[in-house]
């Protein structure tokens, strides 16, 4: 019934968003010509989709501790590396695009929650490779097994903090002086997510970038998405209905968009 609903909303959103040509917004425009649905091929991708694959094929058996909504897919508690490596990360598609979407903003700054196995975080640090990149996860296995993936992929760098969002995001997030871009790709409840949101808020800026994963996924988070773009600081949108981006610019009219990808 889940998956039914999830599919009639696609064909919903594919129906009803638009590609470049209708957004009357320049930087909207400009996002969606220039990032948005930039394919060509950047030095970094086929390295971390090499790496990917390798996952796909690990047998080695984890033991899953999970602290968010679970995934439609994965309910047990050992897995194999394989199995979430095939059921639980961004497609190729998604994260390379927040990959670009890193790129085209050069945050000082990024946080990610849901580090699972590194691919999105490894794409991150790449494509922003000034940044310093934070991640959050929170089954201690699966953050062992990213860590390797991070160290084998060169991007040793990056903070992978171990633990429940719950309680590391209070303190993580005062300790930044701003938020310029976090991606919230884990435990996608309602509550959590808009209460994420809200620990955001203070940090946030003119530049800020939030990104939410699966703002279709149920209908909590559904709810949760139209809370977020209702918020008064939040000024501007973008559905892309597998993730949603707000921003925080100024001077603008508040502007919702659904853009197909
Ligand atoms: C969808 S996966 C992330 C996939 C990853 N971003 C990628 O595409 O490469 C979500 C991850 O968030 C973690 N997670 C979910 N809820 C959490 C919570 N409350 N605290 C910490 N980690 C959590 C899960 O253990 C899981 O590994």
């Amino acid at each position: 019934m889940a998956n039914y609903r999830f599919f009639l909303d696609y064909l919903a959103h594919r129906l009803s968003a638009k590609t470049r040509h209708g957004v009357h917004s320049p930087f909207v425009y400009q996002l969606v010509d220039e990032v948005i649905y930039d394919f060509s091929p950047k030095p970094y991708e086929e390295e971390i989709e090499r790496k990917r694959q390798a996952l796909q094929k690990d047998m080695r058996i984890i033991k899953v501790t999970d602290y968010g909504a679970g995934s439609m897919m994965n309910n047990g508690k050992q897995k194999a590396v394989g199995t979430i490596a095939k059921n639980a990360l961004k497609p190729k598609r998604v994260a390379q695009l927040i990959a670009r979407l890193a790129n085209r903003f050069t945050p000082a700054t990024i946080i990610e929650l849901g580090t699972c196995l590194g691919i999105t975080t490894a794409y991150l640090a790449k494509a922003a490779p000034k940044a310093s990149v934070i991640t959050v996860e929170g089954c201690p296995e699966t953050s062992a097994v990213a860590r390797q993936t991070l160290d084998e992929l060169g991007a040793p760098h990056i903070t992978l903090k171990t633990g429940n969002f719950d309680n590391i995001l209070p303190e993580l997030i005062q300790q930044q002086e701003k938020i310029d871009f976090l991606f919230l790709d884990g435990n996608h409840r309602k509550e959590a997510t808009l209460n994420y949101f809200y620990l955001c808020l203070p940090k946030v800026h003119a530049q800020s970038l939030l990104i939410f994963d699966d703002i279709y996924w149920s209908k909590g988070m559904k709810e949760a998405w139209q809370e977020i773009k209702n918020h008064p600081q939040v000024t501007l949108t973008i559905d892309l209905f597998f993730i949603g981006l707000v921003f925080f610019k100024k001077g603008q009219e508040k502007e919702h968009f659904k853009i197909r990808y």
